[in-house]
Parts: structure tokens; sequence; C-alpha cells
């Protein structure tokens, strides 16, 4: 067995359930679930039926790197949003949804050797450790600052840390803060990029789920802005699981430096990385269409709308800059939070210290729980109210 197995942590939800072994929660409370971010919105039609027009790519393997008609569409959607030129045949790669890019990546990038270092934040998408210790190095978790709106704080990240880097994950929006990464915040990481010859790997697979007037600005955006337009040392993440409502599609796309994609390739060529031709042709209608997604973003903004200020009566919680979490502060723990919550109410969360490391004794995440709005308006507001309720409940007998 490969020994780095022994090293993963367990998934959060494994945690979730030991947390909630014999907790019987109440019967006449239909239970609601706000612990895991799937997509709920329905599937556009038109993909559905782009799907099945196109059940005849069945029939033939896929080349790894993609059909022409993606890769166009993936490049006219980037300049459509971010107003970027890409070169669809060597800058753009087909990927089977963000999660196994973001692991195949670390595998294609990091040269384990001289005691590599992956920087990711905390709390983090659990996929990055994973991908860090599978690829043979060690993670270092930088945390993100309650008090600024969870930036994250790079600064806590020592140089020699930085100097044994080979990767750094950044997540813009962030996953579970919702927090979207500025310019300064982008031109200070390049410069590190630069000094100490790192690769950043930039998830946004919620790009498209935003709750200000301005969309957050992309990672390859932010590099053409500061005159980078090679992208270098660079590679973007994006899917249409969130934006499209296709989770089950499992289909996104990497964007970035020529050089890094072409390595890229030929590690998914001997992976078997192809996406098939059916997912390729549904994919082209998706992305293709901008009107689903700004349905998708009004839904998502209606319910938030509703939603939060139910909570921020009670809790610690704002609307986020992006994405479909709330990060809440509970008083207490965040796992007897959860738990008692599920006990008496019947609603499920997930406690922030499960997203988030310990470090220097500190585990970001610990006081806050994450909540996925991703069910109808109706769902998350009654799953609000309850939590209210118990919240309210639990102050009078303190
Ligand atoms: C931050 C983040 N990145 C990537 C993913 C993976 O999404 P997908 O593989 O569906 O593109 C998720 C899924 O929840 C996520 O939260």
């Amino acid at each position: 067995m490969n020994p780095l197995l022994q090293k993963l942590q367990p998934y959060p939800f494994e945690r979730l359930r030991q947390l909630f072994a014999g907790v019987t929660p109440p019967a006449n409370l239909r239970p609601i679930s706000l612990g895991i971010g799937e997509p709920k919105h329905p599937t556009p039609a038109f993909i559905e039926k782009a799907l099945m027009e196109n059940l005849a790519g069945l029939a033939v393997y896929p080349a790894t790197g993609g059909e022409p008609a993606l890769k166009q569409a993936g490049a006219g959607w980037l300049a459509r949003r971010y107003g970027l030129k890409v070169d669809p045949a060597t800058q753009l790669l087909p990927v089977n949804g963000s999660r196994e890019a973001l692991f195949a990546f670390a595998q294609t990038v990091v040269d384990p050797a001289n005691d590599a270092v992956v920087v990711c934040p905390n709390p983090f998408y659990q996929i990055y450790e994973g991908a860090a210790l599978l690829a043979g190095a060690t993670p270092f978790y930088a945390p993100s600052d309650p008090a600024r709106n969870f930036a994250i704080d790079w600064d806590q990240v020592p140089d020699a840390v930085w100097a044994r880097t080979r990767l750094l994950f950044v997540c813009s929006p962030g996953n579970p803060t919702g927090a979207v990464m500025p310019l300064e915040e982008w031109k200070r990481l390049f410069e590190l990029s630069d000094r100490y010859g790192f690769v950043i790997a930039s998830d946004e697979c919620y790009s498209e789920i935003y709750f200000r007037d301005e969309p957050p600005l992309g990672g390859l955006q932010a590099a053409a802005q500061l005159g980078r337009s090679d992208f270098r040392r660079l590679v973007a993440f994006t899917s249409l699981s969130k934006r499209s409502n296709v989770p089950g599609l499992r289909s996104g796309f990497v964007a970035g430096d020529a050089a890094i994609l072409k390595q890229f390739l030929l590690y998914r060529t001997y992976h078997g990385g192809a996406m098939s031709p059916v997912v390729q042709a549904a994919s082209v209608a998706a992305w293709n269409d901008e009107a689903h997604v700004v349905d998708n973003r009004a839904l998502y903004r209606q319910k938030f709308a509703e939603v939060t200020p139910v909570l921020a009566e009670v809790m610690d919680v704002a609307l986020p800059d992006a994405g479909f979490y709330l990060w809440a502060g509970v008083e207490g723990s965040d796992e007897s939070f959860a738990r008692d919550l599920l006990a008496q109410y019947n609603v499920t969360v997930l406690p922030g210290s499960y997203l988030a490391r310990e470090v220097a004794g500190r585990n970001p995440g610990t006081g806050r729980v994450r909540m996925a709005l991703v069910a109808d308006t109706a769902e998350c507001l009654e799953a609000a109210q309850r939590i209210a309720r118990f919240v309210r409940e639990r102050r009078a007998l303190r």
C-alpha cells in the first residue's frame, strides 16, 4: 500500500457521521440539511437536452485535450466574463469537475524533494490537503482573519516556508468564508511566486454566485490587469457544477500558464482524465449560455436576503461576498452546537473546526459553523427560524 494514504484525514462528513451517532432527531420535524455544499437548484432543461441529443458520443473514445468546440466555448466565456484573451489550444484544458483537477494538478506540479510544502488557506476545501499529502508534500495552513472579512493572513507564512513551497492553493470566492481576493492580494501573491518560484492554483468554482455589485475578480483577470498576460505559474480552475447546477455532470476547465498545462495534459493522458464527448457537448451549451446563470444568481440573492437577517439576530453572521455558504460564529463549541441542533431541531450544519486544522494551538474554524444555503428559499428560511429558536432557548438556559 502507498504509505501516504495513512496521512489522509477523515473527511468532514465522516466526522459528522461520528458526531451524530446515537442522536435521535425529533420525528415531528422534517430533516433539513445545510451540511453538504451540493447545488440543489434545478438543472436547466437545455443542458439536459444537449446531453440527450449527443448520446452518439458514447461510441467513441474522447481525446484528453478536449474537443475544439469545448475549448472555444471555455475561452469565449473567459473573454465575456473577464475580458481575457486565452489561446484555447495551449492555455485551456477540460477537466471532469474541479475536484479531480485540483487533486491531479498537485501530482503534476509538486516535486516532493527537499521538504516540499503546499500552502493552502485555513479553513479550506479538503481536497487541497489530500492532494498535497499524496504528492509527498507537507501542507502549510495560512489562517483566515475574521477581523478582515476572513481574508487570508499570508503574513503568517514564514519566509522559510515560502522558500520550500511548490504549490499554493487559493480559493476565491472562498469556501467556507465566501471572501473574494482583491487585486492587491493577488499582486502580493504574484510577487511571492516570482521570488520563490511556486505555482498558484486558483480555485474559482463559486465565481458566479455573488452578492456584491462587482463580480468577483478572477485570478487570470488579476494577472492580466497586472501585465502578466502569459499567466506565468498561474492556473485557474473553474466548474459548471455551481454555475449551472450540474454537480453530477462533472465538467469544468483549467486555464493559464501554457507550459504548465502541457505537463498537466501529459499527466492526464496517463491518468485517464478525458471527458466524455456527451458531457463535452452539454458543457458547450452550458458555457455558451449566460441567461440561466443570471437567473440562478438571482435565486441565491433572494434566498440570502431573506435568510441572513433571521440568523444575524441570534448569531455572528453577515452576507458574504460570494458563494453559497454562511460562515457563522456560535457561542460555545461548534461541535456541540451542531449535535444539539440536530437533536432538538433536526437541522444539520457542519462544525467549522472540521474544515480547518489547528496551527500554533489555534483552529480558525473553532466556534463557527458552515451553513450551505442550497435548498429552496422556503426550506432554508425554515431552517433559519429553527436555528434562531434553538439559539434563544440555549441562551435562556445559560
Ligand atoms: C472550494 C471548492 N472547490 C472545488 C470544488 C469541487 O467542485 P466540482 O468538482 O464539482 O467542480 C468544491 C465543491 O464543493 C469546492 O467547494
